[in-house]
């Protein structure tokens, strides 16, 4: 099978690298892709704007399988353009992306078909918003409805805080994903993301995993698209994942269902687990990132054959295989994430770094000039390891962070320190 890979980010590098473990696989294309997908797939220049250009490609090479990597070409509709040509599509369709492409409607699917979640109130109107908080008071939750990439979230502990952020995003902060505004309750517990593939139909649970989203050790510091992650997520037992699957999961594929709009690809689950039992906080409609670097290496299974199901509706009817391993990732980011990041400098020893038996260096943002590897964004790579405990993967995964030469980056040294208490 001939499968085209849209994105260029750690996620992409690590599901084109699983990709290739298929016996099914026939020529892997990744658009834009990165140096690292180089080795593994052909990169092709394509804009995921452009649906026409991408339908034209697929013809041209007899696609069968297109894998949607980040969630804006599916909030944009990509999967429904080339599902209108024929072409399978691992991830949503633009309807029933709106599990990520707006908060309100998830808020208000969740009160429908009493799922737990925070309590809240939409609001397109900042007076009746402010209104809102000072009945409400402090700690509490602002967000942003729309796509605002991480930022549109506030979680305010004094009613100053929360009134400057709901004044910034009425004031068009975050353009048109601001001209809407949640407010909600703030949860108090452990996080942890929970991930389930989607036929359509079909739930199948996938695997767990708990990132690190702040910049600085002891989770301190301002907030990241992610620093660091782990799967399994120890937290997350067999009783919370059938919860989680009856309570939050089922009731949210029947009413997508029922309204016409089918769940297919992966539907990631962010969850607050509190003592009141598990609660939604949001939906994403792709897999994490750098979640999935730290879930993939412990499948067991054909990555691409649960794609392909789920983009055609043919999920197998048994559980997914993950090896009961340990896997730990630590991001690599260059100086000045995740304000403005430092870009251009030259990156050294990633081949002695991948030579340490259980580790794999993943390309995030990295560009190639002539034989030089050079960084080219904020999160750089991500160094992953396997262990048979979480601190295990820990020291095999900094052996391999620090065969690497790159004084212009940084990472955090403490990924996995909850996991590891737990351990101990
Ligand atoms: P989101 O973009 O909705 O995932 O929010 C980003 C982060 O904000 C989450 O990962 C949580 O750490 C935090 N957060 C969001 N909503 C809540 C809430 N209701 N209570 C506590 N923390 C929250
Ligand atoms: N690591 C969080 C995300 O992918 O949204």
């Amino acid at each position: 099978m001939n499968v085209l890979l849209i994105g260029s980010g750690g996620r992409e590098h690590a599901i084109a690298r699983t990709l290739t473990k298929s016996a099914r696989l026939s020529r892997l294309y990744a658009a834009p892709g990165n140096p690292g997908m180089a080795e593994v797939a052909e990169l092709v220049r394509l804009d995921a704007a452009d649906h026409d250009a991408i339908a034209r490609f697929c013809a041209e090479k007899n696609i069968e399988l297109v894998v949607v990597g980040p969630e804006q070409p599916l909030v944009e509709g990509l999967a429904d353009s080339l599902r209108a040509r024929g072409v399978a599509v691992f991830g949503p369709s633009k309807a029933a992306a709106r599990l990520e492409g707006s908060k309100g409607f998830v808020k208000d699917l969740c009160r429908a078909n009493a799922i737990p979640t925070a309590d809240y109130e939409r609001f397109d109107d900042e007076t009746k918003a402010l209104a809102y908080l000072r009945e409400k008071g402090a700690p509490i939750v602002v967000k942003a409805d729309g796509l605002a990439a991480g930022k549109g979230v506030v979680v305010a502990e004094t009613l100053a805080e929360a009134e400057t952020a709901v004044r910034a995003m009425f004031s068009g902060a975050f353009g048109k994903s601001g001209a809407e505004v949640v407010i909600e309750e703030k949860l108090e517990g452990e996080e942890a993301s929970f991930f389930v593939l989607c036929d359509g139909t079909r739930a199948l649970p996938f695997a767990s995993a708990q990132d690190h989203k702040r910049a600085g050790d002891g989770d301190t510091g301002p907030n990241t698209g992610g620093m660091g992650a782990y799967s399994p997520a120890p937290c997350f037992t067999p009783e919370t994942e059938a919860r989680v699957m009856r309570e939050i999961v089922a009731p949210t594929l029947r009413a997508m269902r029922e309204m016409g709009a089918p769940f297919q690809g992966v539907l990631f689950v962010g969850l607050m687990l509190t003592s009141r039992g598990p609660q939604l906080i949001e939906f994403n409609v792709r897999f994490g990132d750098p979640e999935t670097q730290v879930m993939l290496p412990r499948l067991e299974d054909d990555l691409l054959e649960l794609m392909f199901a789920c983009a055609t509706g043919a999920l197998p009817e048994r559980a997914i295989r993950f090896s009961p391993k340990a896997a730990l990732t630590v991001v690599l980011a260059a100086q000045g994430y995740p304000g403005t990041p430092l870009t251009g400098a030259e990156i050294n020893g990633l081949a002695r770094a991948g030579e340490i038996a259980g580790v794999t260096v993943t390309h995030a943002g990295t560009r190639r000039e002539g034989d030089k590897l050079l960084a080219a964004g904020g999160r750089v790579l991500n160094v992953t390891a396997l262990g048979d405990s979480v601190r295990e993967a820990q020291a095999l995964a900094y052996r391999g962070v620090d065969a690497i030469d790159w004084p212009e980056g940084f990472c955090r040294r403490d990924i996995g320190w909850r996991a590891i208490e737990r351990e101990a």
